[in-house]
């Protein structure tokens, strides 16, 4: 039979497989060490599909992590991050304390100036005309005509990925006028 031609000094195949990973996973452990940085430049965390992902920076420019942003932000919140092409975008925290998967470009959509989170009325509430959206930034009362730009909002490696929303509006159901 096949087996007892086999040298006793060969391993046997559960072995020399067992040695071939080993030594694979030797040689692949610096490969991916280096390659790995540039790999992560070119596919770009949060990218998801539409490659247009960036991290949502604080107000004085550094990198948002979730975990210390949960930490100083309640339930309920909504505060202003940089968002993609630089524009002034919430960040919401969800009643349950959680990020929500959306974002709240904060320019209105009547003349573009940039509309405050009233915290009392639970609104957006614009200070140049008076227009008004709820919550999830759904126009209310105009003279804005459309409700606030979303974005997609996601956690990876900690950090807050902001990307384009260009999906059913699911505030009203409609196409994105922004996409
Ligand atoms: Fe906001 Fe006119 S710019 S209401």
């Amino acid at each position: 039979c096949q087996a007892a031609s086999v040298p006793a000094n060969v391993p046997d195949m559960g072995k020399r497989q067992l040695l071939n990973t080993l030594l694979l996973g030797a040689l692949s452990l610096p490969t991916v060490g280096i390659l790995g940085p540039y790999l992560y430049f070119f596919v770009p965390p949060g990218s998801g599909g539409s490659g247009t992902g960036l991290v949502a920076k604080d107000a004085i420019g550094n990198d948002i992590l979730v975990t210390e942003w949960l930490a100083s932000h309640p339930p309920g919140d909504r505060t202003l991050s940089q968002g993609l092409k630089g524009d002034p975008t919430y960040l919401v925290v969800e009643n349950d304390g959680t990020l929500a998967p959306y974002a709240i470009n904060a320019v209105c959509t009547h003349l573009g100036c940039v509309v405050p989170w009233n915290k009392a009325e639970n609104k957006f509430i614009c200070p140049c005309h008076g227009s008004q959206y709820n919550n999830q930034g759904r126009v209310v009362r105009g003279p804005a005509p459309l409700s606030l730009a979303l974005a997609h909002c996601d956690v990876d490696s900690n950090k807050v990925i902001l990307s384009l929303w260009p999906e059913t509006d699911f505030r009203t159901g409609e196409n994105p006028w922004w996409a």
